[in-house]
């Protein structure tokens, strides 16, 4: 029987190894604070995989999430018309941690309403279009 496609369009083997690399990203955690280490990993429409872990800092309010971390990665390298298909992220805490608000923000200004994200619950591995978890984003027009 052929296999169901995922609403997103990406082969299980394909979401399969986003969630891996976000956990593997997670091993490289600056998270000496609250001890939460996070991983996340960024699909770009042209194929390409960054990832980015969370760095925090003394001064506790320029702390990075790792989502963050890794779409600042993905943008400065594949330049300013990255375009973000989907986000995996992931935690060596066993504990549900989709996006915070902020990285939802910024999820949505490199993806758009269809970008899924890939994250655990607190009941384990979930999924979630952008447009479910950030309704009402906002946008700014540009020429
Ligand atoms: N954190 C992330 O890396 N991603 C999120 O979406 C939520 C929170 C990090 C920030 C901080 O270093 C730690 O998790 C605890 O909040």
């Amino acid at each position: 029987m052929p296999e169901a496609t995922h609403p997103s369009g990406l082969s299980a083997a394909k979401i399969a190894e986003l969630r891996a690399l976000a956990t593997q990203a997670a091993g490289s955690a600056y998270a000496p604070y609250s001890k939460f280490r996070v991983g996340s990993a960024v699909l770009l429409e042209d194929g390409r995989i960054f990832t980015g872990a969370n760095i925090e800092n003394a001064s506790y309010r320029l702390t990075l999430c790792a989502e963050h971390t890794a779409i600042a990665k993905a943008v400065s390298e594949a330049g300013p018309k990255a375009k973000i298909r989907a986000v995996a992220v992931d935690n060596l805490n066993n504990s549900g941690s989709f996006p915070c608000g902020p990285c939802r923000q910024v999820i949505l200004e490199f993806g758009n309403p269809d970008t899924w994200i890939f994250a655990p619950s607190d009941k384990g591995p979930e999924e979630a279009a952008l447009s479910t978890l950030l309704p009402f984003g906002f946008h700014l027009e540009t020429e």
